[in-house]
């Protein structure tokens, strides 16, 4: 269905749509980059020269590269000029019914076999197909941040999406460098629904008085090997992002009690301490403050890996239990697009089983909170004498 020649339209040149124009410019493709907002287009197109040239000083590419990936893009103020696009990929604004009003334009004026994408992190494929006519060429293709770096692309077909266009997607995105997991038109779809433990169940202990912020962050990443702690990841992402998706997963979710966002959290955001971006999140990065200490007790570290890596099991054993994805691609995606140092499936057999489903029983028991269920998946496994791999 692609080929080389295929021509590549993105919608919106903010963070998302010129890191994609870039991976796809990169790999050959013409690319036309569509915006509503002239002055993103001009920030866009004086980020990418500055960002190849960064490239070519650090030897990463040639000059001649440079010169040919941002001659392959093309940055224009009218829709219509996407007329002849092969695949067009929409990274605007994450409202559901201005993605909705682009797509249904759009429809009106791409070649029939035209195929339209959302880069969506937190809406439903399947209702923003809805406002085509034909829902069928309309897909998910989920980068992540920073797209010219991050490998991961999941890649999610709503309910009316046809396989061959599925299959097309995932055989282009793969050829562009990248690693694609399919994965179903849930909430959160897989990386965002399964890390949410990872910031949920941390915020817990803390808010719980049983360590403080340095101490987790510290405990995940010497115990458990992660890159960051969660405090420090989620000061490092945005709370306006980071508490966002956790509150948009739980909406969506009907209110699933596991998936509840924290008020310490949402007071940071209305306070407007932002993480890193604003200088004070969880941590204050203002110059005269020092970072705090943490606890090394490694008793208490390893209690607090024992649950947080244990409900991110518990997530990712659910997921799979709903067959939002194979158990391969679930831990493909968190190690590719959350850099986890292991899957956590995998993760889960070498620990084994039986270790889990007894600690989260521990925490069921004593909460008597519903937020602390155990996957029927993790049970039967447990009961069965079975493992994920
Ligand atoms: N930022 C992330 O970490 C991240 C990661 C994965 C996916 N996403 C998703 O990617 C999409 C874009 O996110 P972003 O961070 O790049 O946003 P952004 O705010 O950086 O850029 C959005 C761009 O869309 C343009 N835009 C808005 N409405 C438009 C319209 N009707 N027509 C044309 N252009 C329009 C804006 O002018 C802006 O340049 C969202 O759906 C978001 O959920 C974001």
């Amino acid at each position: 269905m692609f080929t080389k020649n295929s021509i590549i339209g993105v919608i919106g040149s903010g963070a998302m749509g010129s890191g994609i124009a870039q991976v796809a410019a990169t790999t050959g493709h013409k690319v036309i980059v569509y915006d509503n907002n002239k002055d993103s287009l001009t920030k866009a197109e004086a980020n990418l020269k500055t960002s190849l040239s960064k490239l070519v000083e650090k030897q990463k590419i040639t000059a001649e590269v440079q010169q040919s990936v941002f001659s392959n893009i093309s940055f224009v103020a009218s829709l219509n000029e996407l007329a002849n696009c092969n695949l067009i990929i929409e990274a605007i604004v994450e409202k559901l019914e201005i993605k909705k009003s682009v797509f249904s334009e759009l429809e009106k004026l791409v070649k029939e076999d035209c195929v339209l994408a959302s880069n969506t992190s937190s809406l439903s494929i399947t209702s923003i197909a809805s406002a085509c006519t034909n829902p069928e060429r309309v897909i998910g293709i989920h980068f992540f941040n920073p797209a010219t770096l991050m490998p991961l692309v999941e890649i999610i077909p709503g309910i009316a999406t046809a396989t061959t266009i599925t299959t097309a997607c995932k055989t282009l995105i793969d050829s562009w460098g990248k690693t694609t997991v399919i994965a179903k038109d849930t909430p959160g779809f897989i990386v965002n629904r399964v890390a949410r433990p990872f910031y949920s169940e941390a915020l817990r202990i803390y808010e719980e008085g049983i360590a403080d912020m340095p101490t987790i962050d510290w405990a995940m990443k010497e115990i458990a090997g992660f890159k960051m702690g969660p405090f420090e990841l989620m000061d490092l992402i945005g709370h306006d992002v980071n508490y966002v998706v956790t509150e948009t997963v739980w909406t969506q979710f009907y209110y699933d009690p596991k998936f509840k966002p924290a008020l310490s959290q949402k007071r940071l955001l209305e306070a407007g301490f932002l993480g890193r971006k604003s200088g004070r999140g969880f941590y204050n990065y203002s110059a005269d403050s020092k970072l705090p200490e943490p606890d090394k007790n490694v008793e208490l570290g390893k209690t607090i890996v024992k649950r947080i890596l244990f409900m991110l099991i518990n997530e990712a054993a659910d997921t799979l239990y709903l067959k939002v994805a194979s158990r391969d691609d679930i831990d493909l995606a968190m190690i590719k697009g959350v850099n986890y140092p292991k899957g956590l499936l995998k993760w889960a057999d070498e620990l084994g089983i039986p270790l889990i489903v007894k600690e989260l029983t521990g925490l069921k028991d004593f909460y008597e909170e519903d937020r602390y269920r155990i996957s029927p998946l993790l049970k039967q496994n447990f009961i069965m004498k079975k493992t994920f791999y």
